[in-house]
């Protein structure tokens, strides 16, 4: 069990909290999904109860140490703002502390909320840079740790910082810690996972962990293409891992000799182009001919899945089915959400499109647990220990 805010004394101490403020933004810059955002109220609004001076601080995207004004952290400040009711602190530094930032921070009274920009605008973030850690750890007295989708990655807001501050953990992660340990350490069986979504290159080595774990695995979205290619089907301009598809290879083998279903979609929707409008048709999986992108599974597909999900005691679903964004390419991500929400499964929904979708469906209340962790949540219930835990004190 790690400490978390309870066990510390705060009133009147700067707590730097960082927390997954990794939102999806609309084409005006507006933030288009507030479950994470909502998911770090409990701990802030305790902060603030407890009279600390709570510094805020997340990533937002990729933007590779580079300070990309399109990923700035300023709608989000605005959003927390309307949310607890205070305006929150926001210095927009490209340098994420400078001393402006020092200065905004020595100015918060007891219950004063700050917000530091993306921390990704400096490189030494991702590459959990020790002189960086320290210039975050140096705002303050306490580090707190809430931020579950990123605690999967080793970065000096999520690691590095604990080397100098005592480090706990807010009610975020120990919330989702609790809901997904139950979920994989004694599941209502059949445990079938669902994976879909873009971030093909990094969910394809956590399928090798989940073959050991569970009775079946269905797979969709942009990484089912890199398993067809594995399996000698042409994706036309399909999005593709070439990396990774010798790995594919060996898992759907892997898959075979464990006895383990391992489902690709057998249909799909592709279009002439990424766009919504496109000129759209059905193909069979082994027939999809040149210049067509997949972008959605198809209806043979969506009615195997439904029906596995039926089967299911618990199903844990990470990545959506196509891409949802686009209403043409909406229908297998649909589906699958309602078909988790029909089915007596213990759901559990992992990772911010899945979340994003579900909510936009109308379906987030009829879900057992929505978890702010894509990536996070994949590794968590493959056993593995997140280095962003792994760094809180124990109790
Ligand atoms: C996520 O969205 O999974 C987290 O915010 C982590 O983002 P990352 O994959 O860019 O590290």
């Amino acid at each position: 069990m790690k400490k978390t805010v309870k066990d510390v004394d705060l009133r009147g101490r700067r707590a730097i909290v960082r927390c997954d403020f990794n939102v999806p933004l609309d084409g005006d810059g507006k933030i288009a999904d507030e479950t994470r955002i909502a998911g770090a109220l409990p701990t802030i609004r305790y902060l603030m109860e407890q009279g600390a001076k709570t510094i805020l601080m997340s990533h937002m995207g990729r933007p590779d140490g580079e300070a990309d004004m399109r990923y700035s952290l300023k709608p989000v400040a605005d959003c927390l703002s309307a949310h607890i009711g205070r305006a929150v602190v926001f210095v927009s530094s490209p340098a994420v502390v400078d001393g402006a930032v020092r200065a905004a921070a020595d100015g918060l009274g007891e219950g004063d909320v700050m917000l530091l920009e993306n921390l990704r605008f400096r490189r030494e973030e991702t590459e959990n840079g020790a002189g960086f850690a320290k210039e975050l750890a140096d705002l303050a007295d306490i580090y707190v740790n809430d931020a579950f989708g990123t605690a999967h990655r080793a970065h000096a807001s999520t690691a590095g910082i604990a080397a100098y501050l005592p480090a706990v953990s807010g009610f975020l992660i120990e919330k989702e810690v609790r809901f997904l340990g139950e979920a994989v350490e004694k599941p209502r069986r059949p445990l079938l996972a669902i994976l879909g979504g873009a971030k093909v290159g990094d969910k394809i080595p956590v399928i090798e962990n989940l073959l050991d774990k569970v009775d079946s695995l269905l797979i969709g979205g942009g990484m089912a293409y890199t398993f067809f290619k594995a399996e000698g089907f042409e994706t036309g301009s399909s999005i593709l891992d070439a990396k990774s598809v010798g790995l594919a290879a060996s898992l759907i083998a892997k898959a075979r000799e464990k006895g383990v279903p391992l489902r690709l979609p057998v249909d799909m929707k592709a279009a002439r182009s990424f766009d919504n409008d496109a000129e759209s048709a059905f193909f069979d999986a082994d027939g999809l001919p040149d210049g067509w992108m997949g972008l959605d599974i198809g209806p043979k597909t969506v009615a195997l899945y439904a029906d596995e999900i039926k089967k299911a005691g618990t199903a844990i679903w990470n990545g959506p089915m196509g891409v949802f964004e686009m209403p043409n390419f909406a229908t297998g991500t649909r589906a699958v959400a309602e078909a988790l929400a029909a089915s007596g499964a213990v759901t559990v929904i992992g990772g911010g499109d899945s979340a994003a979708a579900v909510e936009q469906f109308g379906l987030a209340g009829k879900m057992s647990h929505i978890s702010t962790g894509g990536g996070a949540s994949l590794e968590f219930l493959e056993g593995r220990e997140l280095p962003g835990i792994a760094v809180l004190q124990d109790r």
